[in-house]
């Protein structure tokens, strides 16, 4: 079925016909030349360059598969630290998705995968990434030459592993490190119209995805995805305060495989109650 859209889709770049569908001329330009570039519009493009019909599947596969554990592994864990740890939080994170909205709980709802506009909700993303950590060694890599790394020869054909988890709980960078702090990556700006805004600080950064030119190809993706989770359940729902026993959360002490590449958190409960708002169709 994705097959006969993609086919069709191509088809109708090619003549034209989809510019004609649309209202908003120069953004669906855009949007085709875009297309354009992409490998099932020149997978249907008669060029030798073209990949193949394995070549693609893997590549959707990668696509599918290379974010299926990491995503929800570091969704449960955010979900941890907010209910069990930092309801406050998940308040102040409703507070200012809403108002980021003027308090429409619905485009909230609705709109708040396109657009990203709750900095303190970017920030918990970013907290929950750096402190969790779920690949904590990031992914063997050999060298391909002989590397010379502060004169010491490393041959090549020598597997390395990257210590993400060093980086990220370094307390030069991370003062407290092993504390769920969001506000660690808010900082103030002053706008276009001289107006002082609190925004996500792009100049710091964490190693959960790696780094360098082999680091995680989904990483917009997977931050995006993380958003888009946390705002749709922190919508919906609100959280209750744990009774009894609370695991700990120390990921490394919360890990179910310490054998493993990943950190897999153990199952743990957490209570959530259906916003009243919610029930009468509010939000979607
Ligand atoms: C929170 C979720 C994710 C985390 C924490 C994560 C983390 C990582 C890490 C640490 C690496 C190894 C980087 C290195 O060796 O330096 C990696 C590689 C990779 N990731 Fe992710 N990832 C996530 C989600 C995704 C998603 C959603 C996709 C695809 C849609 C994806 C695609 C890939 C691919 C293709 C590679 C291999 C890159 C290469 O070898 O050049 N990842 N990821």
């Amino acid at each position: 079925m994705f097959y006969e859209y993609a086919k069709k889709l191509h088809e109708d770049i090619k003549s034209g016909e989809l510019l004609t569908r649309h209202d908003d001329y120069e953004k669906t330009i855009n949007k085709i030349e875009d297309m354009k570039k992409s490998l099932m519009y020149n997978y249907f493009e008669d060029t030798n360059t073209r990949l193949t019909t394995g070549e693609i599947t893997s590549e959707c596969l990668t696509m599918v598969s290379a974010g299926l554990d990491n995503t929800p592994l570091n969704f449960k864990y955010g979900i941890h630290q907010l209910v069990n740890y930092h309801p406050e939080m998940w308040h102040t994170a409703y507070s200012e998705l809403v108002e980021a909205y003027d308090g429409d709980v619905k485009r909230a709802y609705n709109e708040c995968g396109s657009d990203m506009r709750c900095e303190y909700i970017k920030a918990i993303v970013q907290e929950t990434l750096r402190l969790f950590t779920a690949l904590p060694m990031a992914l063997p890599r050999e060298t391909t030459s002989n590397v010379i790394y502060q004169n010491v020869v490393i041959p090549k054909g020598t597997t390395l592993f990257m210590n993400c988890w060093a980086g990220n709980h370094d307390e030069r960078k991370f003062p407290d490190p092993m504390t769920f702090r969001p506000e660690r990556w808010l900082t103030t700006v002053v706008t276009e119209s001289f107006q002082e805004k609190t925004v996500v600080d792009t100049t710091m950064r964490h190693f959960a995805f790696g780094i360098g030119c082999r680091m995680c190809l989904g990483n917009n993706f997977a931050i995006r995805e993380l958003y888009v989770l946390f705002c749709k359940l922190i919508l919906k729902f609100e959280p209750v305060p744990a009774t009894g026993l609370v695991p700990t959360d120390n990921p490394l002490a919360l890990n179910s495989y310490p054998e493993s590449l990943a950190i897999e958190p153990v199952p743990f409960n957490i209570v959530l109650r259906l916003r009243e708002h919610a029930g009468n169709g509010t939000p979607a």
